[in-house]
């Protein structure tokens, strides 16, 4: 799919005030730092759309972008950021939490995960979470290009055997780097694929 338009449409604290709800919605989420945003920018090939930052906790609220005119690109606050306090961490995941259990237009949340670290308990137990409230994910890889290909092959493996100790099936696994722009082709093309279905 080639991006012709990709536009910021609002920021929200609260998912009832999202804009509304009438086209195939995508949503990113993950760890603070992830590579969130920067997957976004990477994406839609608009350099400077979504804020990133070398400090984690940089997206604070819910974050919509129109892209082509026909379907949104969320980016999402990150969780499990340890520098920031108890209230604020909590406000932030009730935040995602409305978002992510509510909204009615989410065609697929993407999972971000660093490709360089052993599967977290964090991001496990929030994929767990997503299953029980019947929010359809899938999971990205990122950061690959700090990895040689035998260390990401490895890392996959590793991924893949600790997703199947809870679930029955692995769900669909996309490797990126915003850096070399790997992957970009395969999310956008499954994005495509599910904007026809909806
Ligand atoms: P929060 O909004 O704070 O939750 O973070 P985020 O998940 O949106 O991460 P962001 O995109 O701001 O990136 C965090 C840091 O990782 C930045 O310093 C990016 O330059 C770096 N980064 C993101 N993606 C990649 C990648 O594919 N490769 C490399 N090498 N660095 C990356
Ligand atoms: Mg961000």
């Amino acid at each position: 799919m080639k991006i012709k338009t990709a536009v910021f449409v609002k920021s929200s604290s609260l998912h009832e005030q999202c804009p509304k709800a009438d086209r195939p919605e995508y949503a990113f989420i993950g760890r603070s730092n992830v590579g969130k945003s920067s997957l976004i920018n990477a994406l839609t090939g608009f350099g400077s759309l979504a804020k990133t930052s070398s400090k984690p906790g940089k997206t604070q609220v819910i974050n919509h972008f129109m892209i082509n005119d026909t379907w949104y690109l969320v980016d999402l606050p990150g969780y499990g950021y340890a520098k920031v306090s108890q209230t604020d961490r909590q406000k932030w995941a009730q935040m995602i939490d409305g978002y992510l259990f509510n909204r009615e237009n989410l065609t697929c949340t993407f999972v971000l995960v660093d490709s360089r670290i052993e599967p977290q308990k964090i991001d496990l137990e929030f994929m767990e979470k997503l299953g029980a409230n019947g929010v359809p994910f899938c999971i990205v890889f990122t950061k690959t290009d700090k990895l040689r290909p035998p260390q990401l092959q490895t890392q996959l493996d590793n991924y893949r055997a600790k997703l199947l100790e809870t679930w029955q099936e692995v769900p669909l696994i996309f490797v990126t780097s915003s850096e070399s722009r790997v992957g970009q082709k395969e999310v956008l093309a499954q994005i495509e694929e599910w904007n026809k279905s909806n």
